[in-house]
């Protein structure tokens, strides 16, 4: 039996699991891109509120390390091969890396925008996936919410 005419567990089409990988590729790149934006606004972010902020960071980007492993079996579990070097992810990354930043207000800003980009990112990607991706993408897509909600409170918005 060929590849088109083997049944595949998931009981989806070649097509859904195309483009669920397609689409969860994509966001495996931009969740490297914010963790790694992340990860440096812990580590630059300077004022009277760094240990707020550098522990808020931290929070979220080690959750984010979590996501990735788990976006990136998903894609396994579909039958695609994840992207898996850091130049894949900057091709294929939407979310921008940032410049650096030490102001606490500015990183905050930054963080904020960056989770909201993110945010519609994944609500275009729920469009295109099967619904087992799409209940893993629910779940990220409240807490990357929680997360804009803390930064927007700690703002002031
Ligand atoms: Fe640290």
């Amino acid at each position: 039996m060929n590849q088109t005419t083997t049944a595949h567990a998931l009981g989806l089409s070649t097509e859904i699991r195309q483009q669920a990988a397609q689409a969860l590729s994509a966001l495996l790149a931009d969740w490297h891109i914010l963790y790694q934006n992340l990860h440096a606004l812990h580590w630059t972010v300077r004022g009277p509120h760094f240990f707020v902020l550098h522990e808020r960071y931290e929070a979220i980007y080690t959750r984010l390390a979590a996501e990735i492993d788990e976006l990136a079996e998903r894609i396994l579990t579909l039958g695609h091969m994840p992207p898996h070097t850091l130049s894949d992810y900057l091709k294929l990354a939407r979310l921008p890396e940032l410049p650096t930043l030490t102001d606490e207000r500015e990183t905050a800003e930054a963080a904020y925008a960056q989770l909201g980009q993110l945010i519609g990112l994944v609500r275009a990607a729920l469009e295109q996936v099967d619904t087992g991706t799409e209940d893993q993408l629910v779940g990220y897509l409240q807490s990357l919410e929680k997360d804009a909600w803390l930064l927007a409170a700690w703002l002031g918005r």
